[in-house]
């Protein structure tokens, strides 16, 4: 009885009060830090597993190809790339592990258009020299020695190589079936150019054999139905713009080999070919002494059923992947950061390579 009313606020006001005040407020801050402590550990854990993963590596382009706006891929959706970041975003130099450079835009901003510190250029970083024209649609190759670390191109020698496409084994291969083809030869030309070997070649061999010819100086195409179109004809002229070393592009990979046309190829020669496809996959324009004789051997085939099939006998065992700019190049170029070591590199003799 005695006790109650003692140790009640109303009996004793002031310091019971004040003590239970002071007592409240310190819990208060113990259970705010507490909660900011377990919060900022919960933070960092998701950060690792799915924001910013341990071994995560930034790669910066520094020039949007083109001066396009673009949307940075999700590699390991797309490509089975994990730990990627892309980003097009200038501030985040000191981060990157490597920064690309597209050529076309290097040989527009010049080399003055490179980053220059400050920030220094970060030791670990990789500078990668990015191409897929041939030296001859390359300006300005001169005055870029030791500048990069690693070059990327459709060669096969580059640092990190990007082919226009490539074939592959499935582990079942899914089973070929020829389109029908009611038509011969097609053509598709978007850059017309008289002293091109393929302008000069196409001259001659059409005086032997009809062609069809579309893009700018022929018969129009919708954008995007070139594979359709072709797949009707039984063959495609995949003639480069320029003969260079592994330089291969989508005129085969996709203009015929996608549509399941046989390619006549101009390009490098056979034997750089032969290095990527199966000899049986192609007709190389150097396989017959004239453009008469190669005209006369299509239209045997066009006449003779099995042995133009032999000419798709690869397709039981590859299929065929048409590589896809520039998110794909983008991912390699991640996942070659992040498997290589720590040696240093610099390309010095950047014209010299690329023009052999
Ligand atoms: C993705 O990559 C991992 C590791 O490289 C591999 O084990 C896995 O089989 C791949 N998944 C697919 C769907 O290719
Ligand atoms: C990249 O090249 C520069 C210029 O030659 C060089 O100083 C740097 O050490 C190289 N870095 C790497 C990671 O190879």
């Amino acid at each position: 009885m005695e006790l109650g009313p003692r140790w009640s606020p109303a009996a004793r006001p002031g310091c019971p009060r004040r003590w239970r005040r002071r007592w409240a407020l310190l819990g208060a801050l113990l259970g705010a830090a507490l909660a900011l402590y377990v919060c900022v550990r919960e933070l960092r854990r998701r950060g690792s597993a799915a924001g910013r993963p341990e071994g995560e590596v930034t790669v910066l382009l520094w020039w949007e190809p083109f001066g396009r706006p673009w949307r940075p891929a999700d590699c390991r959706r797309r490509y089975n790339i994990t730990g990627c970041l892309l980003s097009a975003d200038r501030g985040r130099y000191g981060e990157a592990r490597a920064v690309l450079f597209h050529h076309r835009d290097l040989a527009l901003h010049g080399a003055q258009g490179l980053p220059r510190g400050p920030p220094p250029r970060p030791p670990r970083q990789r500078w990668v020299w990015m191409n897929f024209e041939s030296p001859s649609h390359s300006p300005g190759l001169r005055g870029l020695a030791g500048l990069f670390n690693w070059t990327m191109s459709y060669r096969r020698d580059s640092d990190v190589f990007v082919p226009y496409g490539y074939l592959y084994e499935p582990p079942s291969p899914r089973p070929f079936v020829l389109p029908r083809k009611s038509r011969l030869v097609a053509w598709v030309i978007s850059n017309w150019n008289e002293e091109h070997a393929r302008v000069r070649y196409y001259r001659q061999l059409k005086e032997h054999l009809p062609i069809d010819v579309y893009g700018a100086r022929g018969m129009a195409l919708l954008e995007g139905s070139v594979v359709k179109t072709v797949s009707a004809y039984k063959f495609y002229l995949a003639f480069e713009n320029s003969q260079h070393t592994d330089y291969i592009t989508e005129k085969l990979w996709k203009n015929a080999f996608a549509a399941s046309a046989v390619p006549v190829v101009l390009g490098p020669r056979r034997a750089n070919y032969e290095r990527f496809i199966p000899a049986d996959s192609f007709i190389h324009v150097d396989d017959f002494p004239s453009p008469r004789l190669l005209a006369t051997y299509l239209k045997f085939l066009d006449k003779n059923k099995p042995s133009y099939r032999r000419y798709f006998a690869w397709r039981n065992k590859y299929e065929v992947h048409v590589t896809s700019f520039w998110d794909e190049h983008y991912c390699k170029v991640c996942e070659a950061v992040r498997t290589a070591g720590n040696q240093l590199k610099t390309v010095q003799n950047l014209a010299g390579w690329f023009e052999s």
